[in-house]
C-alpha cells in the first residue's frame, strides 16, 4: 500500500450515542470507507457506550457499600445488547475486561477506599470495551483496521500543583507534532485506526483520564500530533447553533466559526464541544468539522482559521446554569487599599476560582464557574463563613449566565437596544462584557434563563434566514413543527400570510392600490379563543377596533355582542349587522352630551356612565332606568400612555371619592345600578389584570345592592413581534374562574377589541421609491400614516415583510416611509429587508385593529381599502 502523506490523515471522533447500536457502527464503517475512497486515512476515536461511564463512575462507590453486583450486571447487560446486535462474541472479546472490573470492585470493597488512580483504571474500561467490540464488528464487515490502545499513543503530563484527583481524572496531554507516531500509522498495513477517547498514560505508566467529555479533547490531541488534514467530531447534533436547540427550536445552524468564537461558545455553555478540545486544533490550524451521525449528509459547523469576515454580529445566545453568586456588602471597602486582595485571598484559601466580578462602592458580587470548581455545599458554606469576617456575605442563586456571543460585540452594542428591552422586567445581578470582546453576559435568576434566551434569540435572529453564515433551523433539519414556546405559538397565529402569500400577491396585482386584507380563518380563530373563556358570561366586541361590516357580521353570526362608544357606532351596528340584538349592545360614553345617553336608552342598549355630571344636570335622561357605572381603580396599564385609561391623569371613570354621591344621586332619581365597569387600558399582557379588576369591582359592589354584572372591559394584548410576551388567555380564564368560585353572584362580561382582529389584518403597499442619504436608507411605499397612524402616534411596532421577496436573505436596513408630508410618516425604523425594489409588495403586520379604523384622508390621500379573504 502506498504511504499516505501526513495531510491524508483525518481524525474522526464518535461519542457515546454514536457507538451504542449496530446502525451507528455501520455508519462509522460507511464514513471510514468513504474517507478511504477519497484517499484519506481515517483515525477513529470512540467513547464508551452511552451510559457506561456513569455506571463505571458509580461502581466503586457502590463497591464500598458492598453493593456493586447490580452495577456490574448492568454494565455487562449494556455490552451484551450491543454485542448481540453486532453479532460478535462478548465473552471472547471483553470477558476479561468485565472480570477485571469485578476484581477492581472487590478490591475497593476490601480496603474501603477509592483512589483516583483506581478510579481512572475503572473508567478507562468503558472506552476499551466499546472499541474492542466495534473493531471486531468493523473487521467482520471487511474494514481493514488496526485497534490500538490510546494509552500507548497519548502521554499525559502532570501539571504543577495538580493533586492526584486532578492528575488522574482530568489531565492534559502533550500534543506536539509526533513524527514517530505519524510514521507508525501511515506505514501500518491497515489504513484505518480505531482507538479510544478519554484515556492516556502518564510518565509512570499509569492510566489517566482527560476529564468528563474528554473524548473530544483526545481526538483534538491526536489531530494535532498527526498534523491531520481535518478533525471531524461526530455527534447527535449537526453542529453549533445560534442557541441551544432544546431551548429554541428555531435556532439556526452556524455554518462557519473561528476558533475563538467556538471556544467562547463551548465555554459559555454550548455542550456540543468540550471547551478544551479547541486549543490543540487552533494551535496547528487544523479545521474542525462538527457532523451528525443521524444525518451524515448535513454539512454541519466548520471551525477554522479561514472564516469569511461576516462583520461584527451576534452569533449565538447561550446560557449556563447552576451558577452560584457571592455578594459582599460593606461600606468598609470604599477607598480601602487591599480590600479586594483580602477577599480574593479567601477564595484562594478555599480553592475556589472566580469567574465574573462586579464592584461598586459598597458591594462586590462574584460568580463562580461550576465547571472550573468542585462546588459542593460545604465549600461554599465555608467560603461564606470566612468572607463574613470582612463584610456582610451572602450566597445568591442558583443563577444563570445568559450571553450574547460573537466577535466585536462592542461595535454593535448600539444595535442591541431593542434586544436588551427583554431585561426590563428581570433582575440582572451582574453584567459583563468580556475584554476579549467576544461576549456580553448577564447573570439572572436561573428560572428566567430559558425564557430570556428564547426572547433574545427571537429578537436577534427572528427575521434572519439562511445565508453563508446561518444554516437551516433545528426545526427544519429535524422536521419538528411544534413551537416550543407559547409566545411564539401565539405569534405564529398572526403569520397566516405566509400560507396565503400567493393569494395576497394576486390581490395586489388585481387592485393597483394599497389594501387592508383580513383573513377570515384568523378572525374565527381569535373569536374561538375568546369564546373558550368559560368564566366569561357575555362577550362583546369593541367595534372601535375595526367596524368593518363583514367582520361585524362574522362575529354576530358566532353569537358575539358589541360594545359601542358613540351614537355613530350604535347606528353602524344596527344598520349593518343583520339580526343584531339591540339589548345586547353596550353604550360606553365619555364626555358626551345628554342626547347621546338618551340615544343609548332609545335603542335599548346598556348605558354606562363614567361621570356624575350628566346625572346631576340631566337626571330626566336616567330617571327610573338602569345604568352601569364605570369606575377608576387608580392604576392604568397598556402599551402606551395614550391608551392607559385609569388614574388621575386619565379622563375616564369615577374615582373612589365619587361613590357616595353616586349612591345618593341614583337613589334620588330612582336609577338602578345593575352593573359596574372597569377598563384600565389597551394592549395589556399581564394575566392577573382582569381578576384583580374583578376583585376591585366586587369590593365596590358591596355598596350597590342591585349590581349583578361586572364588566371587566377589554385591553387584551397580542404579540406584535418575536420575543414579545403573548397574553395567556387560558391563564386569564383560570384566574377568573377562581374569582367566580369565590363570588358566584356576579356575571362577568368582557369587551375586547384588539384581540378579536389585530392579527387577522395586514396592510399591503407597493414600494414607490428608494433613497439614501449618507448611510441612512429609505424605502417609500404608496401609503403611510393616512392608512396606519399607530407607529406615528404611539411608536407602535408593526412587522414589515417584503412579501414579493419572502424568504430571501436580509440584505439592507432602511426606514420604511409613506408619502405624507410629515417627517413622522414612518411605518418602521431601521428595518431589515431583502434587496428591495420598486414595485415589491411590502406587508405591514398585525394591522387588523386600530388600523383602517383610525385612518384619515390627510393630504387628501385616500387610506387603503379593505378586503376580507
Ligand atoms: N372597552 C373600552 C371602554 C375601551 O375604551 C376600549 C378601548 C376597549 C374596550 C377595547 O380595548 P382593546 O381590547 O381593543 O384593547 N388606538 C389604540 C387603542 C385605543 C383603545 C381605546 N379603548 C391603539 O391603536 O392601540
Amino acid at each position: 500500500m502506498a504511504l499516505a502523506s501526513a495531510n491524508d490523515v483525518v481524525v474522526l471522533k464518535f461519542g457515546g450515542t454514536s457507538v451504542s447500536t449496530r446502525a451507528r457502527w455501520e455508519t462509522i464503517g460507511a464514513i471510514a470507507s468513504a474517507r478511504l475512497e477519497r484517499g484519506e486515512r481515517p483515525f477513529i476515536v470512540c467513547s464508551a457506550v452511552s451510559g457506561v461511564s456513569n455506571l463505571l463512575e458509580g461502581l466503586l462507590a457502590a463497591a464500598i457499600a458492598g453493593d456493586h453486583e447490580g452495577v456490574l450486571a448492568e454494565i455487562r447487560a449494556k455490552h451484551e445488547v450491543l454485542a448481540t446486535e453486532l453479532e460478535v462474541d462478548l465473552d471472547a472479546l471483553i470477558g476479561k475486561h468485565l472480570e477485571k472490573l469485578g476484581r477492581f470492585a472487590l478490591g475497593a470493597n476490601l480496603i474501603s477506599e477509592v483512589s483516583p488512580k483506581l478510579q481512572a483504571q475503572v473508567m478507562a474500561m468503558g472506552e476499551l470495551m466499546s472499541t474492542t467490540l466495534g473493531a471486531a464488528f468493523l473487521k467482520q464487515q471487511g474494514v481493514a483496521l488496526a485497534w490500538r490502545d490510546a494509552r500507548d499513543m497519548l502521554r499525559a503530563v502532570r501539571e504543577e500543583n495538580a493533586n492526584d484527583n486532578r492528575h488522574y481524572l482530568s489531565s492534559p496531554c502533550v500534543f506536539e507534532p509526533d513524527a514517530a507516531l505519524l510514521e507508525e500509522i501511515t506505514q501500518a498495513e491497515e489504513p484505518v485506526v480505531l482507538t479510544q477517547g478519554f484515556i492516556a498514560r502518564d510518565g509512570r505508566g499509569d492510566t489517566v483520564l482527560l476529564g468528563r467529555g474528554g473524548s473530544d479533547t483526545s481526538a483534538a490531541y491526536f489531530a494535532a500530533k498527526l498534523g491531520a488534514k481535518r478533525l471531524e467530531i461526530w455527534t447527535d447534533v449537526p453542529g453549533m447553533f445560534t442557541a441551544n436547540p432544546r431551548q429554541v427550536a428555531g435556532a439556526r445552524l452556524l455554518r462557519r466559526l473561528t476558533y475563538n468564537e467556538a471556544q467562547e461558545l463551548a465555554t459559555m455553555g454550548a455542550k456540543v464541544l468540550h471547551p478544551r478540545c479547541i486549543e490543540p486544533v487552533r494551535r496547528h490550524a487544523i479545521p474542525l468539522h462538527i457532523c451528525c451521525t443521524q444525518q451524515p449528509e448535513l454539512e454541519g459547523t466548520v471551525i477554522s482559521r479561514d472564516v469569511p469576515d461576516f462583520g461584527a454580529q451576534v452569533k449565538a445566545i447561550s446560557s449556563k446554569g447552576s451558577i452560584p453568586l457571592i455578594s459582599l456588602e460593606t461600606v468598609g471597602m470604599w477607598q480601602q487599599v487591599g480590600f479586594l486582595a483580602d477577599v480574593f485571598g479567601v477564595f484562594k484559601k478555599n480553592g475556589v476560582s472566580i469567574d465574573l466580578v462586579a464592584t461598586s462602592e459598597t458591594n462586590v458580587t462574584m460568580s463562580l464557574d461550576p465547571v472550573a470548581n468542585a462546588l459542593d455545599g460545604g465549600t461554599l458554606d465555608q467560603l461564606v463563613v470566612d468572607l463574613s469576617k470582612m463584610a456582610q456575605a451572602k450566597r445568591i442563586g442558583p443563577c444563570a449566565a445568559v450571553s450574547l456571543v460573537g466577535h466585536d460585540i462592542r461595535a454593535i452594542m448600539h444595535k442591541l437596544g431593542s434586544a436588551l428591552e427583554v431585561f426590563e422586567e428581570h433582575r440582572i445581578y451582574m453584567m459583563s462584557q468580556a475584554a476579549s470582546d467576544l461576549n456580553l453576559t448577564f447573570v439572572v435568576q436561573e428560572d428566567q434563563a430559558d425564557r430570556l434566551v428564547r426572547k433574545l434569540h427571537a429578537l436577534v435572529f427572528g427575521d434572519r434566514s439562511q445565508d453563508e453564515l446561518l444554516g437551516p433551523t433545528w426545526r427544519e433539519i429535524f422536521a419538528e413543527d411544534e413551537e416550543n414556546d407559547e409566545d411564539e405559538r401565539q405569534l405564529a397565529r398572526g403569520r397566516w400570510w405566509r400560507r396565503r402569500r400567493d393569494d395576497l400577491l394576486a390581490l395586489m396585482a388585481k387592485h393597483q392600490e394599497p389594501l387592508y386584507v383580513y383573513d377570515r380563518a384568523t378572525l374565527i380563530d381569535s373569536c374561538e379563543q375568546l369564546q373558550a373563556m368559560t368564566a366569561v358570561d357575555r362577550l362583546h366586541y369593541a367595534i372601535k377596533a375595526n367596524p368593518n361590516p363583514e367582520i361585524l357580521s362574522l362575529f354576530a353570526g358566532r353569537g358575539v355582542n358589541f360594545e359601542c362608544v358613540s351614537p355613530g357606532e350604535l347606528d353602524h351596528c344596527l344598520n349593518h349587522v343583520e339580526g343584531v340584538a339591540a339589548d345586547k349592545l353596550l353604550c360606553t360614553l365619555n364626555f358626551a352630551g345628554p342626547h347621546e345617553y338618551a340615544k343609548g336608552y332609545e335603542v335599548g342598549a346598556t348605558v354606562t356612565l363614567d361621570n356624575l355630571h350628566p346625572l346631576e344636570k340631566h337626571p330626566e335622561v336616567f330617571a327610573g332606568r338602569e345604568v352601569f357605572l364605570r369606575l377608576d381603580p387608580g392604576l392604568g396599564k397598556g402599551h402606551h400612555k395614550h391608551v392607559r385609561t385609569a388614574g388621575a391623569s386619565s379622563k375616564f371613570g369615577l374615582s373612589a371619592g365619587d361613590i357616595d354621591r353616586a349612591i345618593a344621586l341614583t337613589r334620588e332619581h330612582g336609577v338602578k345600578v345593575t352593573g359596574l365597569h372597569v377598563h384600565i387600558g389597551s394592549g395589556v399582557k399581564s394575566v392577573e389584570t382582569w381578576s384583580e379588576n374583578a376583585l376591585f369591582l366586587a369590593k365596590m359592589a358591596e355598596r350597590f345592592e342591585d349590581v349583578r354584572v361586572l364588566d371587566l372591559g377589554g385591553g387584551l394584548g397580542v404579540p406584535e413581534r418575536s420575543g414579545q410576551d403573548a397574553l395567556d388567555l387560558v391563564a386569564v380564564n383560570e384566574s377568573l374562574l377562581k374569582f367566580k368560585e369565590a363570588h358566584p353572584r356576579f356575571e362577568l362580561w368582557i369587551e375586547p377589541g384588539r384581540f378579536f382582529v389585530a392579527r387577522a389584518g395586514v396592510l399591503l403597499a407597493r414600494v414607490t421609491q428608494l433613497k439614501s442619504k449618507g448611510t441612512h436608507h429609505y424605502i417609500g411605499v404608496e401609503t403611510g400614516m393616512n392608512s396606519l397612524i399607530r407607529p406615528a402616534l404611539y411608536g407602535a411596532f408593526h412587522e414589515i415583510i417584503n412579501l414579493t421577496k419572502l424568504g430571501q436573505p436580509m440584505a439592507m436596513t432602511a426606514d420604511v416611509v409613506g408619502p405624507i408630508c410629515e417627517s413622522g410618516d414612518v411605518l418602521g425604523y431601521g428595518r431589515r429587508l431583502p434587496v428591495t425594489e420598486e414595485g415589491d409588495v411590502l406587508l405591514i403586520g398585525t394591522a387588523g385593529a386600530y388600523g383602517r379604523a383610525m385612518s384619515s384622508r390627510y393630504n387628501l390621500r385616500e387610506p387603503a381599502r379593505e378586503v376580507l379573504i
